[in-house]
């Protein structure tokens, strides 16, 4: 049995066409905040990395060099509260999209299996599930697959992508304590962890699914991923990593041995700088910070309500007439600013506008959102 046909799935971006031309024909150019691209310069610490490694005759290792299992087991107990992780229960990946496209499939799910995703969510989720032919279940209320036998995985996001919302330490749990008793796989896609803006997260950290306040100290069927992504602006390297369950980890590094799933070697190495130094991250939180502040002021004044965004990279706009996400979406394309209407997750009701874009076309949006 091959992926499943993805033909009569939408890509996203593609069908907002009409609202790209809209914002195209703005005077003052296009902002495009509609995606979570980065967009700042990767971090000297990163790229020396990246270029020290550079000479790579050889294969790659598809579990990770052991400085690099041994960075991500450092970096949990120091930035996510998972201490004593081991290394060999880490597989880098090639950035967390292919993952969250491949892990269903890779997990060995197929038709009959339903797999849980987050109500308004990141469409790959949908599209990993579609591919490997089980069935997608989107709701964010446990009781809804709790004790169900055909339930084989539940993706959680926190933070969320695109709603910024933020899953504490109970509700993390709870989702946990539901997929143990049925025998489900629960993947945690944590990618904007290090992204917390408003209270408690900000000072404690956003909690991890491994994290032995919600776990109680065992990963069995528990899985985090993460991305280097956002947080050390290397999108264009792609680096990203999963950790937790050493047995499914074993599997899932046995299968992409086979099928030449490999992180780069010089990718390796510099996932391995970054991930070792807190030093550019800060100062990258730092940066989308004052982005953050300027346009959600300009987007209050403007009269629009902020939901959630908590943490992450976008803020989850809504109108207090109740104007649909698109309606939103148009009013910002009339200003030449492009954002991701909501109906592209599955909520109507909002619009995402992405923190990623430089100092000035920020600053040129937040002038353009006060002339209005
Ligand atoms: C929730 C979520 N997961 C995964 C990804 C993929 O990130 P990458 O493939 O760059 O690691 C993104 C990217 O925006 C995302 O928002």
């Amino acid at each position: 049995m091959g992926l499943h046909d993805l033909s009569d799935l939408p890509y996203p971006w593609d069908s907002i066409a009409g609202i790209t031309a809209t914002a195209r024909s703005h005077p003052g150019g296009l902002i495009d905040l509609s995606m979570g691209t980065p967009v700042d310069p990767t971090p000297d610490v990163v790229r020396r990395a990246l270029e020290a490694a550079s000479n790579a005759p050889g294969y790659p290792m598809t579990a990770g060099t052991p400085a690099l299992r041994q960075a991500v087991a450092a970096w949990f107990a120091r930035r996510r509260d998972v201490p004593g992780l081991d290394p060999a229960a880490v597989l880098p990946t090639i950035g967390s999209k292919e993952l969250v496209g491949l892990l269903p499939a890779l997990l060995h799910l197929g038709p009959g299996d339903v797999v849980v995703h987050p109500g308004v969510a990141y469409p790959t989720y949908v599209a990993g599930i579609r591919a490997a032919g089980a069935t997608p279940l989107a709701t964010d209320d446990v009781a809804d697959w709790a004790g169900r036998d055909d339930v084989k995985m539940v993706w959680v996001n926190s933070p969320g992508n695109p709603t910024g919302r933020v899953l504490d330490v109970e509700a993390l749990r709870v989702v946990v304590d539901a997929a143990h008793a049925i025998g489900a796989v629960v993947v945690s896609d944590e990618c904007y962890a290090e992204l917390a803006w408003e209270a408690p997260w900000a000072d404690d950290g956003v909690p991890s699914i491994l994290d032995p306040r919600v776990c109680g100290g065992s990963h069995e069927g528990l899985l985090a991923a993460y991305s280097l992504s956002k947080q050390s602006s290397i999108a264009g390297y792609r680096a990203a990593f999963l950790a937790g369950d050493g047995a499914l980890i074993a599997d899932l590094t046995q299968t992409r041995k086979h099928l030449g799933l490999i992180v780069p070697a010089p990718v390796q190495a510099a996932m391995t700088a970054a991930l070792s130094d807190d030093e550019h991250v800060a100062a990258q939180r730092e940066t989308y910070g004052a982005r953050r502040r300027a346009l959600a002021a300009a987007v209050v004044d403007a009269g629009l309500v902020i939901d959630g965004s908590e943490a992450g990279l976008y803020l989850w706009v809504a109108a207090p007439d109740g104007r649909s996400g698109l309606r939103i979406a148009e009013w910002f394309a009339e200003r030449g600013i492009l954002t991701a209407p909501g109906h592209l997750y599955g909520d109507d009701t909002h619009t995402r506008v992405a923190l990623t874009s430089t100092d000035a076309q920020i600053a040129d949006a937040v002038s353009r959102l006060t002339e209005a």
